[in-house]
């Protein structure tokens, strides 16, 4: 596996590959990988000629300095599991190599980053585009791959992708949980063992619902899932909503939408996990 720091060496790599015709999928993280990484990588491999991974822990999408100061780095492990699962090149850039001078853009994707992690993490969209056209810029990738779980970022990148008019296919791959429900996260590493054996109850409430909902209304489905969550003790829901899947405005009947989802933010503690139950996808 080629390790590339400089993003002018990468744009002259990346360029080099469509030259040679070959297509390429791009995986963007911020390390700490984890088996939900991987399974992006092993899809970009099945899909494309070449998989670019990219590590880079976004500042910009941070809106607590402490979250950032405490997000989990391992970089050596990280190569080794790229290495393991076949990926070809790892773009390692530093912030310089991101952003040369300070990123002033602004965007503006109308409900999509207002509600949800928008409202309660103001500013988090912001960077997270900055930073994925920054590495789209740079890598013009055919393809790029991104999970499930982060259900609303998913949203706000083929939005961004399509306003910005990237000529990038934007593939979502299913989330990944561990053998007892819960979604695979860089996050769960902070969690004590204590939280970790109770933060099960998030997925388990979710997929509970998922029955409950079919003769319940959207607002006894909140509560249930709420009640259930927020009666473990250290555990703390910031929002649970039931949105259409693809304008994430929230619905008031199981009528209203043929694509309907779940999603929910809880706090463990000090640690946010994030996770999301599809109720309703109608083929349209
Ligand atoms: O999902 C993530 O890990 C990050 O938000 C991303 C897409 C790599 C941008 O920093």
């Amino acid at each position: 596996m080629q390790i590339i720091e400089l993003s002018s060496k990468m744009s002259s790599v990346a360029q080099l590959l469509r030259k040679e015709r070959k297509t390429t999928g791009f995986v963007p993280t911020m390390g700490a990988l984890h088996k939900g990484h991987l399974s992006l990588v092993e899809e970009a491999k099945k899909q494309c000629d070449i998989v670019i991974v990219s590590i880079f822990v976004n500042p910009t999408q941070f809106n607590d300095k402490n979250d950032l100061k405490n997000y989990p780095r391992d970089t050596k492990k990280d190569i080794e599991l790229l290495k393991e699962v076949g990926c070809e090149l790892l773009f390692l850039p530093d912030v310089k190599q991101i952003y040369p001078e300070p990123d002033n853009r602004t965007y503006d994707f109308g409900n999509l980053d207002k509600v949800m992690e928008g409202y309660y993490r103001p500013g988090h969209f912001n960077g997270v585009a900055q930073v994925v056209s920054r590495l789209f810029d740079i890598v013009k990738p055919d393809k790029a791959f991104f999970g499930e779980k982060d259900y609303q970022q998913l949203a706000i990148i083929r939005e961004m992708t399509r306003k910005l008019n990237y000529d990038i296919e934007i593939v979502g791959v299913p989330t990944i949980r561990e053998d007892d429900g819960l979604a695979m996260s860089s996050r769960n590493m902070l969690l004590t063992k204590e939280q970790r054996k109770k933060s099960t109850v998030i997925a388990r409430t979710l997929f509970e619902s998922y029955n409950f909902a079919k003769s319940k209304s959207i607002e006894e489905t909140i509560n249930f899932v709420v009640e259930k969550i927020d009666n473990v003790s250290g555990f703390n829901t910031e929002y649970f909503e039931i949105v259409d899947g693809d304008t994430l405005q929230r619905v008031n009947s199981w009528d209203q939408s043929g694509y309907i989802a779940g999603c929910i933010a809880v706090y463990a503690g000090d640690i946010r996990l994030i996770d999301n139950v599809i109720y309703k996808k109608e083929m349209s």
